[in-house]
């Protein structure tokens, strides 16, 4: 006999279909899988074996032989234990149902559970692409794999082998989950408010440049000005997250178990604070099963690196690639694996060790020469790939204890939306494919000689800081980026499309005057 059943597997973040196909002849009993990578076939192979038996359903004693296809990529996962079980059983006469339509994920327990698996959702969607409308998933990965719910397609969770054999023979049935929860998530808002933050007017304005952006920015200030809770309130004024942009981010932190379990969504743009002593791998994704690492958990979201100089040398330059490509590419002995990371660097720090250097305290009781080590240990090519800069200063009583109500997250939020809108208009227009995924930050010297070309009185602001600055080739593009973002900005809010045949605007002096001082630490801190 031979017998057929669909699972998944994942490579990254996304899922890919597994077929398992299985063949019993009578003979000296025995039961081999290929297909799968080295230790973890016996250990699979115990599983299914013994958690059958304790299911009350024993698999016969028959030659019996697996094989996993696609046989050329790894399956690292133990995803398909379930559907190895189901056609053994099919393939002995055990279950007659047609599983043709069906995709069944999950790992065996020694006791016949159904246990939850890494990457789910990936897995789901994967099976759903694949044409499966039955999915069977471990019952503590249901809420997870129910985003993937749509019409004409049922999810249900599975919590043992007899379960799943008594739905299949049609003796108690499962029910599937009641529909994609994620509209009813959606609404989910932050305690978090742009509002709280008092004073820091020009940190504020850069902070909301960035954002219509996507602009990296660096904040550097004496300690307690607010540049952490600064930093934190950045995802509620970035655009709402789509619905595939949710998903995205969910099948990352779905592969690397970091889901909460009673709202096992990525809702809100996600916001990752690794810690300086973190690792390479930690950072940017690594180990014996490569997992995702924080910059792809910052995937559609914000990276938040605070005392930026103290992040290791070689941590900060494993970064560099995937800030410009916007993923990561994990290369090990098994094989290699790509995840996402496109994310918002933001980065914090101290001018000084003390703190205080430049302070209007005269707190700083370091030394000319310690200051310069420290602030050299932020290397040129990472400040290259940051295109706003800004100094948070202690704020003054008058502006700590002012009680005027700020701008609201909701509202400066609506600026960006509607910025970020232009810029991709401005992109569609100039028939860039990928033009919905654009960013005014993304801009190469293609699109800033279209986007961003100087009328004379521009042409001296530049020449002007140029002269004063020895301006590099890069710190010009940058300027040009941001001026860009504030030009779209000031149309936004002033509600015109176009002005002079351009979308958003032509750049003015103002812009480009104002980018220009966004730049201005680079002058006065290296
Ligand atoms: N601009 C501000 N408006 C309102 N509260 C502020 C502001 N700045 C600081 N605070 C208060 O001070 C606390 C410390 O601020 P925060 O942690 O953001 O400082 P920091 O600049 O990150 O300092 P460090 O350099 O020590 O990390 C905040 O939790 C907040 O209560
Ligand atoms: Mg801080
Ligand atoms: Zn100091």
């Amino acid at each position: 006999m031979l017998s057929v059943a669909y699972s998944a597997a994942t490579l990254g973040a996304d899922g890919y279909e597994v077929t398992v196909e299985c063949s019993a002849r009578r003979g000296l009993p025995s039961f081999e899988i290929v297909g799968l990578p080295d230790a973890a076939i016996r250990e699979s192979e115990k599983r299914i074996f013994t958690g059958s038996e304790e299911s009350g359903y024993p698999i016969p004693s028959a030659e019996i032989s697996v094989n996993l296809a696609p046989a050329d990529k790894k399956k690292e996962g133990t995803a398909v234990e379930l559907a190895v079980l189901v056609a053994v059983y099919a393939c002995c006469g055990f279950i007659g149902a047609n599983t043709e339509d069906m995709s069944f994920i999950g790992e065996i327990s020694f006791s016949g559970e159904v246990r939850p698996v890494r990457g789910a959702l990936g897995m789901t969607l994967a099976a759903i692409q694949s044409g499966r409308t039955e999915i069977f998933v471990p019952a503590g990965n249901l809420r997870e794999a129910s985003v993937a719910c749509r019409e004409g397609v049922n999810v249900y969770g599975v919590d043992c082998i007899r379960s799943l054999v008594e739905h299949l023979e049609g003796k108690t049935l499962l029910s599937p989950a009641g529909g994609n929860p994620y509209d009813r998530l959606a609404e989910y808002v932050s305690s978090d408010d742009f509002s709280q933050v008092k004073g820091q007017y020009r940190a504020k304005r850069a902070m909301v440049t960035a954002a219509a952006g996507g602009h990296n920015i660096l904040l550097i200030g004496p300690p307690g000005s607010g540049k952490s809770m600064l930093a934190k309130r950045l995802p509620t004024i970035l655009p709402r997250m789509s619905y595939e942009e949710a998903l995205d981010a969910t099948k990352i932190w779905s592969c690397a178990g970091m889901l909460d379990e009673d709202i096992p969504f990525v809702l809100t743009r996600p916001f990752r604070s690794p810690h300086h002593s973190l690792s390479t791998a930690a950072l940017v994704g690594g180990g014996k099963v490569p997992m995702p690492g924080e910059i792809s958990l910052a995937h559609n979201g914000v990276l938040f690196l605070d005392e930026f100089p103290e992040f290791k040398k070689d941590a900060l330059e494993a970064l560099r690639q995937p800030i410009e490509d916007k993923q990561v590419t994990i290369t090990r002995a098994a094989g290699r694996v790509t995840y996402p990371s496109s994310f918002m660097m933001v980065c914090a720090m101290n001018p000084c060790r003390c703190g205080y250097y430049g302070s209007r305290t005269g707190k700083c009781t370091c030394k000319p020469a310690d200051i310069r080590a420290y602030l050299a240990k932020v290397s040129g090519p990472m400040l290259d790939r940051i295109d706003i800069q800004v100094e948070m200063p202690e704020l003054n009583f008058a502006e700590l204890s002012d009680e005027r109500p700020a701008e609201s997250s909701a509202s400066v939020r609506e600026r960006v939306e509607a910025a970020r809108e232009l810029s991709r208009e401005r992109f569609r227009a100039a028939g860039f494919s990928d033009w919905s995924s654009r960013s005014n930050a993304l801009m190469q010297t293609e699109e800033l000689r279209l986007f961003c070309s100087l009328d004379e009185e521009c042409r001296r602001v530049m020449e002007g800081v140029f002269e004063r600055t020895n301006l590099s080739a890069r710190a010009y593009d940058r300027i040009l980026r941001v001026a860009r973002t504030l030009a779209d900005l000031e149309a936004a809010e002033s509600g015109q499309r176009e002005i002079d045949g351009m979308i958003g605007g032509p750049l003015k002096k103002r812009h480009v005057t104002e980018a220009a001082q966004m730049r201005a630490l680079d002058r006065k801190y290296w």
